[in-house]
């Protein structure tokens, strides 16, 4: 990592949102669910499918859950009225699950009840360590009510417990999506090797598609979506039995280049207020980011 990468990672936080903004914006679509719909018709129109995301996470009131509840509803009746190719993604700790579980699975349970009347589909994304249990749990639960066709989440390939959550959850069929992860965990918790945390994706993901499970691939590591497509090959899976997903503003040649291919692929579309948490997340991930944006933004002065 060159020095000015990890002054990035290692000052991010301190820097003040209107300069984070800057780069910000190349991965979110706006702050409103117009901005969503827009972006996920331009995706459309090149074969690709969205999730849309209401920015928000680690609410602290119960008004605050219902509010992100009604927003979650909301994205699925516009997309039905629509006709957009898209589903919706949500955050438990968005729904409430720091300050009441009962109180998030509720409103969790109430989005996939509409999702299933809609004919629509909600991925329950995974967050931090201390969401892990809570949200295998919520799956869980929602999945034998509701059926894998209407509800998912999501496994982390760097946690040590991945390969024990396939086997948890592998009685019924599995919906999952998965990515390599990206809270910091500790070591105890999560792999921290690079190489290690490959090959537990890749022994995830055959696991998976072995136990026949839908796996939403969502990576854009090239080596990775190279091994899932010598999977996908040998296993003579259908088009149907799986996708790529990978997340707005993220490399587009190699999306062009998956779906050329023939496989679906789906992009995450985030949009909302809350554009701070996500974007600081994404540019931890990636300071390259920030360096371009910075050069884009010196240049046109
Ligand atoms: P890796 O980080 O090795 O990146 C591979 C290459 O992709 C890099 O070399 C770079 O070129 C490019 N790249 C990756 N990230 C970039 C970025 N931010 N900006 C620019 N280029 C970038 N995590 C989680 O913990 N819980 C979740 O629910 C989800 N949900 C989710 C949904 C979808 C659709 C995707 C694609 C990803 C997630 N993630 C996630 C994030 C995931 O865990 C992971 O942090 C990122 O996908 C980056 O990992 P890669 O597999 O892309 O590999």
């Amino acid at each position: 990592m060159s020095w000015f990468n990890k002054s990035v990672s290692t000052f991010i936080d301190k820097v003040p949102s209107s300069i984070v903004a800057v780069f910000a914006k190349k991965y979110i679509a706006g702050e409103t669910l117009g901005d969503a719909i827009r972006v996920t018709r331009k995706l459309n129109s090149t074969g690709i499918m969205s999730t849309i995301d209401v920015l928000g996470e680690d609410i602290t009131s119960p008004e605050q859950a219902i509010y992100f509840k009604n927003m979650c509803l909301k994205v699925l009746e516009e997309i039905d009225r629509t006709s957009i190719d898209a589903n919706l993604s949500l955050k438990p700790t968005q729904m409430g699950l720091k300050i009441d579980k009962e109180l998030c699975f509720n409103n969790i349970h109430e989005i996939v009840k509409r999702a299933k009347s809609l004919g629509n589909f909600v991925r329950i994304d995974m967050e931090d360590s201390s969401c892990n249990k809570d949200t295998i749990e919520m799956y869980r639960k929602l999945r034998e009510e509701f059926g894998s066709q209407y509800v998912g989440t999501v496994l982390q390939a760097y946690m040590r417990n991945t390969l024990a959550n396939i086997d948890y959850l592998s009685d019924d069929k599995m919906n999952i999506r998965l990515c390599k992860g990206i809270y910091i965990e500790p070591r105890k918790i999560a792999y921290k090797d690079p190489a290690i945390v490959n090959d537990n994706y890749k022994y995830a993901l055959e696991t998976l598609l072995r136990k026949k499970a839908y796996v939403g691939i969502a990576t854009h590591d090239e080596k990775l979506v190279w091994y899932a497509q010598k999977l996908i090959r040998e296993m003579d899976l259908k088009r149907e039995e799986y996708e790529f997903q990978m997340l707005l503003g993220v490399d587009e040649e190699l999306r062009g280049i998956i779906v050329e291919n023939g496989h679906r692929l789906r992009v995450y579309v985030p949009f909302g207020k809350d554009w701070l948490p996500y974007s600081i997340r994404r540019l931890k991930e990636n300071p390259n980011i920030a360096r371009s944006a910075l050069e884009g933004y010196f240049k046109s002065k």
